[in-house]
């Protein structure tokens, strides 16, 4: 089957989506914006369905707007996380999901921090799956909020230079950002210490866009369209791979002086949470001239609507 002609049963990666399927569900994500926003009344396109949201590990962003995405689209919402469920009891993830799937839920969206698992559960089960951030692997949903707030600032994205910057190694929103960036055509340049932005990045995407990896964070500012910090991932030991971190902010702190090097009106996102005076200092991310965050936060709900509309056939 021709790739622009699937029907997505899952969305668990952006790696192996054809552009058409990533703009069009782009363009459905804008045609959701004032609904998802709040500016306009919530639609019934999905009345009388029920989404299952399983956050095995913690959310503040993804968990809300998935939730409001689905009330904003007329659904329900279940809300379980491993607390207070028989997966406490040892109940595998396939069983959970196989009872629910019994009482008629209509959709799973799923954050978990072991790589892959959505990728498994989604071969074995029919109801839609949706990826809400699996370990180090992928972030797909995110990884369309940062590609539809990119589009709205740049325009088309084909030929633009977008640097990934930080704790690339540890990052399922960098993963799912390079799939998404190269797929639609720009070019990614990964930056950070070497032993958190590997050289083997560099073959990680299909294209036609390309992956760079250096670790010039202050020759490569003045050249890019857009810069995306990540955030250093503590609880999956990225500490370990950082000698000092007063030496780490010298080298990789996106400061006020740093985005003064940077294009005039070149954006700034981070997928959040953000380590303040870490990766990024207030100045930058409280700045309305450059800072994307809350509305890359905005975009989000709009993206999980139209994933969830799309899966479920509305
Ligand atoms: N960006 C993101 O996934 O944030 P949460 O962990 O709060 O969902």
């Amino acid at each position: 089957v021709p790739l622009a002609a699937r029907t997505l049963r899952h969305f668990v990666a952006l790696e192996g989506l054809a552009r058409e399927e990533i703009t069009s569900l782009l363009d459905r994500a804008e045609s959701f914006r004032e609904v998802a926003s709040g500016e306009a009344r919530p639609l019934d396109l999905l009345r009388g369905r029920f989404i299952a949201n399983l956050f095995l590990e913690d959310s503040t962003r993804t968990r809300s707007s998935v939730t409001l995405a689905a009330k904003r689209l007329g659904a329900d919402v279940l809300d379980l996380m491993s607390a207070g469920t028989s997966r406490s009891k040892g109940e595998t993830l396939l069983d959970t999901c196989r009872n629910l799937e019994a009482m008629g839920v209509d959709a799973f969206v799923l954050r978990t921090s072991e790589s892959g698992e959505p990728q498994r559960l989604a071969a074995r089960i029919a109801t839609p799956v949706v990826n809400a951030g699996d370990g180090r692997h992928e972030h797909p949903t995110q990884g369309l909020l940062d590609l539809m707030t990119l589009r709205e600032h740049l325009g088309e994205l084909e030929g633009r230079t977008i640097a990934i910057v930080g704790d690339v190694l540890n990052s399922r929103v960098a993963r799912s950002a390079m799939h998404g960036l190269t797929t639609l055509g720009a070019d990614v340049r990964l930056i950070g210490p070497p032993a958190l932005v590997p050289e083997e990045f560099e073959e990680i995407a299909a294209g036609p866009g390309r992956i760079g990896v250096g670790h010039d964070f202050d020759g490569a500012l003045p050249s890019v369209d857009a810069v995306m910090m990540l955030r250093v991932q503590f609880e999956r030991a990225a500490g370990d791979a950082i000698d000092s971190l007063e030496e780490y902010r010298q080298r990789y702190s996106l400061t006020r002086a740093r985005a003064a090097m940077m294009k005039p009106g070149a954006p700034v996102l981070h997928p959040g949470p953000m380590n303040r005076g870490l990766e990024i200092d207030s100045a930058v991310a409280d700045d309305p001239q450059r800072s994307l965050i809350l509305r890359q936060v905005r975009n989000g709900v709009a993206v999980r609507m139209a994933v969830l509309a799309t899966l479920l056939g509305a």
